[in-house]
């Protein structure tokens, strides 16, 4: 796939989501998006950049961090998207918001013009991710930081339940297994950081446990998000012992009180332009 593909085909998936994005009743983005502009540290009256805005979980908490005084500004390639997220910010006054359509592959912006650039779980989506962060190194005025969480260990049942899935995709389709993960590990994410022309001053992970009602709660969860781009490739006659699969996977996530329970690792990793 090219890289303008795969953008498009991203934003395809988050444009179909946005509706439903974060709304399922599913703690996960938002406990994350607090985390990372915890680990930011961010200062009342900071200008703030935040990429890949989805819903707002990191320029909401971003916007109280800053307050009135400071600013944030969100981007998104998902035009609804967007336009939830402002009409959100509208409906609770924030006044030192804005968000617009834009590419987190390569923002444009002037040079040194934000304290923090914030990118919540979105790096690893963009076709070339170290010319991303560059861009980024670039924006940030001096002393500014760039806080960007990316995956960790995934917990082993919702891996099961993805590869049950995953099974039942056309055979012609491909799996969804990068060949290389700039993020992969700690050492991969320092790596990456150095390429990009970043010191890296933190690296922390961050746990957290999602809870669902049962498959059916967890299957809306996925068509909420990024799962989406593998759900919408298993064909429809197939979708049903697609999810018997990832039900059977599933039981080793059962909880006490019969739901399910998921433990998800993201990574936080603060840096600052060389
Ligand atoms: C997994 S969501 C994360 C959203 C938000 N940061 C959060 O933590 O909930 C990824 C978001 O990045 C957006 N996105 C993906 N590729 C993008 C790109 N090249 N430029 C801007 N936004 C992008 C998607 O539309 C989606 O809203």
């Amino acid at each position: 796939m090219t890289s303008s593909a795969r953008t498009n085909s991203t934003a395809e998936v988050f444009e179909a989501a946005a509706s439903s994005y974060d709304r399922t009743g599913v703690s996960f983005f938002e406990p994350l998006g607090a985390e990372l502009v915890r680990r930011a540290s961010i200062r009342p009256g900071d200008r703030i950049l935040d990429v890949g805005c989805g819903r707002g979980a990191v320029l909401f908490p971003a916007a109280t961090a800053t307050g009135p005084t400071g600013h944030v500004t969100g981007i998104d390639l998902a035009p609804t998207m967007v336009t939830l997220t402002a009409e959100d910010a509208a409906r609770i006054g924030l006044t030192h918001v804005d968000v617009r359509v834009g590419d987190a592959q390569q923002p444009g912006f002037p040079p040194a013009t934000f304290d923090v650039v914030l990118a919540g779980m979105v790096v690893f989506l963009l076709p070339a991710p170290e010319q991303a962060l560059r861009a980024y190194g670039r924006l940030l005025r001096p002393a500014g930081r760039l806080a960007v969480s990316t995956l960790g260990a995934q917990d082993p049942a919702f891996i099961a339940a993805m590869n049950a899935l995953a099974a039942h995709l056309p055979a012609d389709q491909p799996r969804p297994a990068p060949a290389s993960d700039p993020f992969a590990d700690e050492p991969a994410i320092r790596s990456t950081m150095t390429a990009a022309g970043l010191d890296v001053t933190a690296i922390g992970e961050h746990r957290v446990v999602s809870r669902f009602r049962d498959v059916d709660h967890w299957l809306e969860w996925m068509w909420s998000h990024g799962g989406r781009a593998l759900l919408r490739h298993i064909p429809t006659d197939r979708l049903p012992a697609a999810t018997a699969a990832a039900a059977r996977a599933l039981e080793h996530a059962r909880a006490v009180d019969g739901g399910l329970s998921l433990t998800t690792e993201v990574r936080i990793t603060v840096a600052m332009p060389r």
